[in-house]
């Protein structure tokens, strides 16, 4: 028998406050967590959801330095935009806080302290990579390399982004630091490390034989990290922006973020409600920790092993992570901007809230990796949304408007399929109540979806409207059924699609219906007038899926440009001052310029070179037209031996540079000179 609890705390991951959140947060954290909440509510249940900005870490700071602000401003402006694009998408957290918060500095501080007084942790001195030119220590992503496991050549201090492995500064190849682009030297430094080796223990009783039942990706991860033996963690950094280390000699010194951030949920809960111990303390209480696949560790290694060194906290009853979303089939990105921005796609897409959700949750990356395509988003809206939901509540609706005035008819006699078809309704709830708190929130998706299905198939089968001129008793029965298939459907999606749900409410007008009558037949009494029908989705043309394929096609450019632009040739074999003046080089006007036959780079240039004039043959007519190179100046190598070029004798070299995209560029002396005049 599975435990009863009495209440439910559930967690989101907290975003860094270094950029709005995307689409890949929100399939991997933010629906799904927001899903249960809600059905959790719907059912009745204790339960409590806390979120907030992620406020402190050397991503934050590396941004401030770059814009020249404090790192306090682009907190504020992130926390700001985050807030409101989870608002606008029906994010039903209890609170949004945010860790640069008075109550979290005291509530973290303590939690150190206590740990530190109880002696939980090592003190240890070690040499750490330090910046003279910013006269800082390099933490985390401080520090950029060459990672040890796949040659990435922009690995960070902490993280290899390329290929995932976890690194620690020492690893890095070939270091340099991120501030100031020098080679670091090290300088000693004390820092606080929880013992982790110490909690192995506890963690495998706790998580691998104790929690068998969490999901594969999740109890795989938390097995290999525990089979390879935990390490000392250091909790501490030298940085000058987090929570000081409140204890004495620590001048310099703040939390480690990764030790800050979790006691936020804490800090969250406690101002949310005074009475925040009973969903802490009490082993009542069922703690649920969504969260993404990178967070693993942190959730279900790091913090837990904090918890039990405190002492008198509960420990996370799941830890449902998700993989992760890719993008039109690429990683998703905030740093090259490949991503699909929250609080873009609200404005863009006003009132379309709900597709968002449903095709983040139908396509959720919950037990392997996932894609989120433009095409795919427009199909499910269309052929599902659209097709299927949208069109079975509006025929009930509109032909209830038509035959019976917007009342809801009387229903006779049932006859099997009628039957069949209310069994069948009556049958998701068990399935769909089941996948959501299993969390399979995609199979809890289909459920829901199951009864509109259902409804419209049975309207299809049923055919009212032909129906209705023979037996118009018949169609009161059938419309009878529909509109509790359509009662039974708006119950179904709401933790899904909460303002579909609403809307639908309004158009049967209903104040709300309890969702322990999932499956009933007596949601809408006979006789009970419903209100307007609207349409509950539209259809999205292809114009509005080829605009958002453009802007990411233009992000794709953009990337590419500035990548492109960051190469430079490395520097060739050094020379002597002969072998340079061995080149006579001249200025020299291009008299005529024709495209050689049959090719598709040669121009046949005449140049006048000063000394005489002579027939050059250069490759870059997919560069120049002949137009525009004539009486033009340009830098000629006049003594570069004869070469034949498709039966064309060349008498020389025009220069050109090739810049970082491979177009080339005439070289020319800044002002007209005379031809003949000696480049050295
Ligand atoms: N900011 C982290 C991230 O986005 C998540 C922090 S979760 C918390 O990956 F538990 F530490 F708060
Ligand atoms: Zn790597």
């Amino acid at each position: 028998m599975a435990k009863e609890f009495k209440r439910y705390l559930v967690t989101s991951a907290l975003p860094y406050a270094n950029g709005p959140v995307h689409i890949g947060h929100l399939a991997g954290v933010y629906i799904p967590s927001d899903i249960y909440t809600r059905y959790l509510r719907l059912r009745g249940r204790d339960v409590i959801s806390v979120c907030g900005s992620d406020e402190h870490g050397v991503p934050i700071t590396i941004k401030a330095r770059k814009e020249g602000v404090s790192p306090q401003q682009i907190v504020d402006r992130y926390h700001a935009i985050i807030k409101k694009s989870f608002e606008g998408l029906g994010m039903s957290f209890d609170i949004y806080s945010r860790t640069s918060s008075a109550t979290h500095a005291k509530t973290a501080s303590d939690f150190f302290r206590k740990l530190y007084d109880d002696g939980k942790f090592i003190e240890k001195t070690s040499m750490q990579y330090y910046d003279e030119e910013a006269r800082t220590f390099l933490a985390d992503r401080y520090i950029v390399g060459t990672c040890p496991k796949c040659g990435y050549d922009r690995a960070y201090g902490d993280q290899c982004e390329k290929c995932g492995s976890t690194l620690s500064p020492d690893e890095l190849i070939e270091p340099h630091s991120a501030v100031s682009g020098s080679v670091p030297v090290k300088r000693e430094t004390k820092h606080w490390y929880l013992p982790l080796d110490q909690y192995e223990d506890f963690l495998r009783k706790w998580i691998l034989e104790g929690h068998k039942e969490w999901k594969s990706n999740v109890y795989g991860q938390c097995k290999s990290w525990l089979d390879g033996g935990l390490q000392p963690r250091a909790v501490s950094r030298d940085l000058d922006w987090g929570i000081p280390v409140p204890v004495e000699g620590a001048e310099g010194k703040v939390l480690y973020v990764w030790f800050d951030a979790p006691i936020g949920y804490i800090s969250a809960t406690k101002d949310l409600t005074p009475g925040w111990e009973k969903y802490w303390k009490s082993e009542d209480t069922k703690m649920v920790h969504f969260i993404g696949k990178d967070n693993i560790v942190f959730h279900c290694i790091v913090f837990p092993s904090m918890l039990k060194a405190h002492g008198g906290y509960i420990l996370p009853e799941n830890v449902p992570a998700n993989e992760f979303l890719n993008l039109e089939g690429e990683k998703i990105s905030t740093s090259r901007n490949w991503a699909v921005w929250l609080h873009e796609y609200l404005e863009e897409f006003p009132g379309k809230e709900d597709v968002l959700r449903y095709v983040l949750c139908a396509n959720a990356p919950e037990t392997k990796d996932n894609d989120f395509t433009w095409k795919d988003f427009q199909a499910r809206n269309n052929n599902e949304l659209v097709a299927v939901l949208g069109n079975f509540v509006n025929r009930a609706l509109v032909l209830t408007q038509k035959y019976f005035g917007g009342k809801v008819p009387a229903c006779g006699e049932l006859n099997d399929y009628d039957r069949q078809t209310i069994a069948d309704v009556a049958a998701v709830k068990e399935s769909l109540e089941n996948n959501i708190e299993n969390f399979r929130f995609r199979e809890a998706l289909k459920d829901a979806m199951t009864i509109a299905r259902i409804g419209n198939k049975y309207l299809a089968d049923t055919e009212p409207w032909k129906v209705i001129k023979t037996d118009p008793a018949r169609v009161e029965t059938i419309l009878y059924v529909a509109l509790q298939i359509t009662a039974n459907t708006a119950i179904a999606i709401e933790p899904f699609m909460p303002f579909s749900a609403a809307k639908m409410l309004r158009m049967l007008a209903v104040d709300k219906f309890s969702w322990e009558r999932l499956g009933a037949t007596d949601l809408l009494p006979a006789g009970h007038t419903i209100g307007t029908p609207e349409l509950l989705f539209e259809k999205i043309e292809d114009d509005v899926i080829q605009r958002q394929l453009d802007k990411l096609a233009a992000t794709k450019a953009a990337n590419a440009a500035a990548e492109a632009a960051q190469h430079v040739e490395d520097q060739k074999d050094m020379i002597q001052f002969d072998d340079f003046q061995k080149m006579d080089i001249r200025v020299s006007t291009i008299l005529a310029a024709e495209k050689v036959a049959k090719t598709k780079k040669l121009l046949k240039l005449t140049v006048d070179t000063g000394i005489d004039q002579r027939t050059i043959v250069s490759g870059i007519a997919e560069h120049f037209t002949p137009e525009e190179l004539v009486g033009k100046q340009v830098l000629v190598l006049v003594n570069l031996a004869p070469r034949d070029l498709k039966g064309i004798t060349s008498n020389g070299m025009i220069l050109m540079a090739e810049d970082a995209s491979g177009k080339l560029r005439l070289l020319q002396p800044d002002e007209k000179t005379n031809n003949g005049a000696v480049v050295g």
